[in-house]
């Protein structure tokens, strides 16, 4: 295990299994290009395990972490939660405030930091269409609340999740049924994919983008493939479009901000960098 005396400040991601992740890619690069000494570990922690981990973070010589599957919501209960992870129902991002153990969830940012980046002024295009009811879309609904949409449909395969998550989210969000699509899309000016589809070994997402409006912008959750069907169909179209690797980037910004404080930049080098590795 990493100690703080021998690698400066260090952060991790607590999961379990240990998967693949891009994170020590993402925050190794930034931490070499501040020259800052530090490091980024992944740390395969069981569900047992996780509370006695988190518990002594510190003590292991972290200044905070990441957590992943399955460990969400359990560490959301472990720390003090700020708004958006306790809107998402799920904390990603766990960091001190001096003796506090506070956490965030990043996704609610990266989301809307990649859109503000890829396509500026998409927050006044129309409607908002969310595809999918899952974590994902919460962090991504919990966003564009926050921002000020007015109004966000979420429609999803089952029916039942988008209204469970529709009424945790107020008014403003508007279930909507999967075979009513056709009828949103001519009103919709921010078009997103939360759902599996488009991923690799997935169908596609099986819309007509020929009803949305010139100026409608497109987003897509899913980057493995980068240039997904819904994506390439969209720039076909003259769309602007903010990729799933773009969110990927922009939601580890506030991480690395938090734990070595200091607040990275998503350079064309890192998304190259992390593009070799999808
Ligand atoms: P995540 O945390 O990534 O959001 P999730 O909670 O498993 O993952 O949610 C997956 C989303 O993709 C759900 O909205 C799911 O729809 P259901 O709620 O109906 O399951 C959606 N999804 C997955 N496969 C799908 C498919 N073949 N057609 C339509 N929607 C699909």
């Amino acid at each position: 295990m990493m100690t703080a005396e021998t690698t400066g400040r260090a952060a991790c991601l607590i999961g379990w299994p240990a998967a693949h992740s891009r994170s020590p890619l993402i925050h190794h690069y930034w931490l070499r290009l501040h020259g800052i000494t530090g490091g980024y570990s992944i740390e395969a922690i069981p569900p047992e395990g996780f509370a006695e981990f988190v518990m002594h973070l510190s003590t292991h010589g972290f200044a905070g972490a990441n957590v992943t599957i399955p460990h969400k919501e359990r560490a959301l209960q472990l720390t003090e939660p700020d708004e958006r992870a306790k809107a998402v129902g799920a904390a990603n991002t766990l960091y001190y405030d001096g003796a506090i153990l506070r956490s965030t969830n990043t996704d609610v940012e990266g989301f809307i930091s990649n859109l503000d980046v890829a396509a500026p002024g998409w927050d006044r295009t129309g409607d908002a269409l969310v595809l999918g009811a899952g974590g994902a879309s919460r962090a991504v609904v919990f966003g564009l609340v926050e921002r000020g949409i007015r109004r966000i449909h979420l429609a999803n395969r089952t029916m039942e999740r988008a209204r469970v998550l529709a009424d945790r989210f107020g008014a403003r969000v508007i279930p909507a049924a999967w075979n009513t699509l056709s009828d949103l899309l001519p009103r919709t000016g921010l078009l997103v994919n939360t759902t599996s589809l488009g991923m690799n070994g997935q169908p596609p997402l099986d819309i007509d983008l020929a009803l949305l409006p010139r100026d409608a912008v497109v987003a897509d959750l899913v980057y493995v493939p980068l240039e997904t069907p819904l994506l390439s169909a969209a720039r076909a179209r003259g769309l602007r479009t903010a990729d799933g690797l773009g969110m990927l980037l922009h939601q580890a910004v506030r991480g690395f901000e938090l734990w070595f404080g200091l607040r990275p930049a998503v350079t064309q080098e890192l998304r190259a960098l992390v593009e070799a590795d999808l």
